[in-house]
């Protein structure tokens, strides 16, 4: 008989000292589309800092195995705080990704996803068929990075809002090509589904909206435009219960998170000068999404019997902000990444958390995302030097209000 462990109950207050200064702030920043107000409460509040300072206690008073938390309305909630349980939890398929929340959040836009298909078989040829196409070569995707960096100013100040639109022009690029360059309706009906998602299934779907976006979506795919996404999928098998083309939004909807990951990555470049090669826009780009991730939460319901005294249903919320900066910490460890080394979360090595998650669903797109934001920094700070509006020194703020940063731009001798 395998040992069942039973596991640390947190008590009613420690439970309402969760809800309040974890659960609320996460869910006020948004969890699917960041919200402006929310994010700027959490940096003016410390709130990030503050759950992960509350995490912290409860770990030294109840130990290192996963906390219990009891949650109205939807039974029991596990919070694994040591890498090692974060693993085993990623690691195992008696967890599903497909967890109630997240289908409720991510099924205004895509139900169709991979991430969201409870059954296994099917979940996996999804999987195979998303791994085919966003790991292709992407040589031809260099010239689109380059192009629209080009149109950022070159002297003056450059805000979020600029940076921003100018990377959706790259998403929409790189994944349905040159002809959905301008295309913003397209990601104003996305943006529309997410913040619907944001309140997972407490609001009813958008169907009008959704269906909308659906028909311009195809409109673009049906072009299978060359050196695109849209191209390789058509020409990628796949049975009709796949969905090709309803694993698309997600691509979309990810691929918005690389801005982020690259805008703040820039900061920490910024404030961290050295030579522009690879290594360091990578490590940099890495240590964005560790120190600041955002997947806030990586959720699981387990289907199945575990290692621990839970019943089927039970959820697990492996909390990124915590798990990825309490055994690497809060300064800037750009060395974690070191290309060729033991950084990341897959392997044996040195724990750098869960950006990208870990296990057998661990995100395909991530050379993806290093491959566009590496080109984009490059291409920003050859002939541009940079100044951040933020000071950013170790140890870092676990929230790093991404709406309000900008950058004093001057063109740079060469
Ligand atoms: C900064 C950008 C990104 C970050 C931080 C990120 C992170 C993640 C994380 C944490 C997961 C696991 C979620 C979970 O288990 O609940 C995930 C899954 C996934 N990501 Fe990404 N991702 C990014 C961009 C992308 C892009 C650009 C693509 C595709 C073009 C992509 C495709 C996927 C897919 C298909 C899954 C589901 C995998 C599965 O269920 O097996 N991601 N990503």
């Amino acid at each position: 008989m395998p040992t069942i462990t039973r596991l640390p109950r947190v008590t009613t207050a420690q439970s309402l000292a969760l809800a309040s200064t974890l659960a609320l702030p996460a869910l006020a920043q948004g969890v699917i589309v960041r919200r402006p107000l929310g994010v700027r409460l959490a940096a003016v509040t410390g709130a990030d800092d503050r759950a992960i300072r509350l995490l912290t206690r409860l770990r030294a008073e109840h130990g290192d195995g996963p906390l219990l938390v009891r949650l109205p309305r939807r039974g029991w909630a596990v919070l694994p705080l040591a890498a090692r349980d974060v693993r085993a939890v990623l690691d195992d398929r008696a967890f599903t990704p497909a967890n109630k929340e997240k289908r409720g959040a991510l099924g205004h836009f895509e139900p169709d996803a991979v991430l969201i298909t409870p059954e296994q078989e099917l979940r996996d040829r999804r999987r195979a068929l998303n791994e085919q196409v966003v790991r292709t070569g992407f040589e031809p995707f260099t010239r689109v990075v380059e192009e629209e960096s080009a149109t950022l100013p070159r002297d003056g100040v450059l805000t979020w809002p600029r940076f921003h639109a100018a990377h959706w022009r790259i998403v929409r690029r790189i994944v349905l090509g040159d002809g959905a360059r301008d295309d913003v309706r397209l990601t104003r009906q996305l943006d529309r589904l997410r913040r619907d998602a944001n309140w997972s299934y407490l609001v009813g779907r958008r169907t009008d909206v959704h269906n909308a976006f659906k028909r311009r979506l195809a409109g673009h795919l049906a072009r299978a435009e060359p050196g695109s996404l849209a191209a390789v999928l058509a020409r990628t098998h796949a049975a009709a219960d796949v969905h090709p083309e309803g694993q698309v939004p997600h691509w979309l909807f990810a691929y918005d998170a690389a801005a982020i990951a690259a805008w703040r990555a820039l900061a920490l470049l910024a404030a961290h000068p050295g030579p522009l090669d690879h290594a360091r826009l990578r490590a940099a780009v890495l240590e964005s999404v560790r120190l600041w991730p955002t997947t806030l939460a990586i959720l699981r319901d387990t289907t199945g019997p575990t290692a621990w005294d839970v019943p089927e249903g039970t959820v697990v919320v492996i909390y990124s902000p915590y798990v990825n900066r309490a055994e690497p910490g809060h300064g800037y460890r750009p060395e974690l990444w070191r290309e060729g080394g033991s950084g990341g979360s897959g392997g044996e090595g040195t724990w750098a958390g869960v950006p990208f998650s870990a296990g057998f669903a661990r995100c395909p797109g991530e050379d993806l995302v290093l491959f566009t934001a590496t080109t984009l920094l490059g291409a920003l700070l050859r002939g541009r030097s940079v100044e951040a509006s933020v000071s950013l020194a170790d140890p870092l703020p676990a929230t790093l209000d991404h709406f309000r940063l900008s950058f004093t731009i001057k063109a740079a001798e060469r």
